[in-house]
């Protein structure tokens, strides 16, 4: 049934169950799964794996390309199974066990990963465990709605276990392209020209003979969960488009843009569907995750092509996007995650990275990942990869958190992600700040007066002018910095105690 997708016939004795498979991990391996942001996971292996270690407790070094789905992360902690995890997760059980210090979590670039591992900085990789649509006639291995880290992954891993899963489509064969740079310091440039360049191969080249176990599952990815566009994601949608248009007029982009990249999340995914009403057209993405806005644009004729490194839609769009692929496939490109989030072709591409912030402070600094500069929430991701090489870094948030009792605008971010250095726009539902060229003292005007809420902005005014008279290039008041952080650990709330008990 399976052998149109196992087409060498010296791995079909490989093929076993799931349990045997998990036999093969050893205490205190370093191993590589696929997967990202909950595609193109392995499904089968990592729960016989939990299983296992129920009855025989093991503990391994866990890296992924990003989050995982079908509750992965959640059943492999749980089960005490993960010592260490990189790059990036989104579960709220392993989040428990993160902040509880019971999982070491290394929050990494996501295009890092596995240049440390290819110059033997992190590893060696034991072992691979990889999806996949088919492996070739010659032992390569297709992947399936991801391509994340798999690739180097195999390529560096001693031993592969291969998933094969048979409700992926066939058609996702040939949208893959698989190219991993030379090894450093005389590395060849990368040759991505535009996001639809196509440099690799369609499968990813390994020795055959380090397939130890082949699992076939018939299970799905996990969907998205993809909210609407409120009044909050249209309005920084339209604020975004105005500065969009202000750049056309100004002669420094056509209607076409230049390639833009969108972050994870229910706000990023949001925001760029607000550009289906838009009047920019031609448009083309070189991303990380394609989301439901990348398909929506291209119903709507908005979007000529997209390059990413995984497809995750909600359930609404999996039919379409995923098991009807072919009709997109022409206009898509899924890379190994290095390539899609490269400092060289980001910088190359002018590419307009839009990421989402928990929180900004009122010179630029961004937090994307410590809830109250202490709790990890998910991890940087891409966001840095792209921010820091983009042509224009900006980073959207709804001005208000947690039911209006937290300000997303705040004197002083108590954990940086995105320092002002790398932040040119910010934008929330009340406006956007332009940061280019700005001072830290023209910054701090700019995002207090156009981004905070009106119910936040005289107590920032306060901090900011009070600050001003202590001088500085980056005035503040170090003892006030953090106390709408305290007060909000105190109370769950920044609001002043008096209001917000009242
Ligand atoms: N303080 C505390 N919590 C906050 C907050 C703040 N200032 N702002 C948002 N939150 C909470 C929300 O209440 C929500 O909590 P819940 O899940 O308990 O309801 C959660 O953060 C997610 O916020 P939401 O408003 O739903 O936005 P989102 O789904 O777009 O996610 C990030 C926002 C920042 C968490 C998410 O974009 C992220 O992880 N970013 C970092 C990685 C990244 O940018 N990758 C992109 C590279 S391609």
């Amino acid at each position: 049934m399976y052998r149109d997708r196992l087409r060498m016939p010296a791995l079909w004795g490989k093929v076993t169950t799931p349990e045997q498979a998990a036999l093969l991990f050893r205490d205190g391996m370093v191993v590589g799964m696929s997967g990202f942001t909950r595609a193109g996971d392995a499904k089968e292996v990592p729960v016989a794996l939990a299983e296992r270690a129920g009855i025989d407790p093991l503990k391994i070094t866990l890296l992924t390309g990003a989050s995982l789905g079908n509750d992965i992360d959640r059943i492999l902690s749980d089960a005490g199974v993960i010592a260490r995890r990189m790059p990036f997760q989104v579960d709220t059980a392993l989040r428990r066990h993160i902040n509880q210090g019971e999982v070491m979590f290394i929050d990494q670039h996501l295009s890092e990963t596995v240049e440390m591992l290819r110059s033997r900085q992190l590893g060696p990789i034991d072992l691979a465990v990889v999806e996949a649509t088919a492996i070739t006639e010659e032992g390569h291995i297709v992947p399936t709605t991801s391509v994340g880290n798999s690739a180097s992954f195999a390529i560096l891993a001693e031993k592969i276990i291969v998933e094969i899963n048979l409700n992926h489509p066939l058609a996702l064969e040939g949208l893959h392209d698989i190219y991993i740079p030379t090894y450093r310091p005389h590395r060849d440039p990368i040759p991505v020209m535009a996001a639809n360049s196509r440099i690799g191969l369609p499968a990813i080249p390994i020795d055959p003979g380090k397939i130890a176990a082949i699992v076939v599952t018939e299970k799905y990815d996990s969907t998205a969960r993809i909210e609407a566009p409120d009044a909050e994601t249209s309005a920084i949608a339209g604020h975004l488009s105005d500065l969009f248009l202000h750049e056309v007029r100004k002669g420094r982009m056509g209607l076409g843009l230049q390639p833009i990249q969108s972050g994870i999340g229910a706000i990023a995914n949001a925001v760029l569907t607000g550009f289906v009403e838009s009047r920019f057209h031609g448009l083309s993405m070189y991303s990380e995750v394609l989301q439901d806005s990348c398909f929506e644009l291209f119903e709507a004729g908005k979007l000529n092509f997209a390059s990413g490194c995984s497809i995750t839609v909600s359930g609404e769009w999996y039919e379409r996007a995923i098991l009807g692929i072919e009709k997109y496939k022409p206009r898509l490109i899924m890379r190994p995650q290095e390539i899609s989030n490269h400092p060289e072709v980001i910088r190359r591409l002018g590419v307009l990275a839009i990421n989402t912030a928990l929180e900004c402070d009122i010179y630029g600094n961004v937090n994307s990942t410590h809830v109250n500069g202490t709790h990890m929430m998910n991890g940087i991701g891409g966001s840095g990869d792209f921010a820091r090489n983009a042509h224009m870094a900006i980073f959207v948030t709804k001005s208000l958190a947690k039911g209006g009792n937290i300000s997303s605008i705040v004197p002083m971010v108590p954990h940086v992600d995105h320092n002002e250095h790398d932040v040119d726009i910010v934008v929330t539902e009340c406006g956007l700040a332009d940061l280019r060229g700005l001072a830290p003292r023209e910054r701090a005007e700019s995002i207090i007066r156009n981004c905070a809420h009106p119910s936040f902005r005289d107590a920032l005014l306060d901090y900011y002018r009070s600050a001003l008279k202590r001088g500085g290039q980056t005035p503040h008041l170090l003892e006030e910095a953090f106390a709408w952080h305290l007060r909000a650990q105190r109370t769950g709330s920044m609001r002043p105690e008096k209001l917000a008990a009242a």
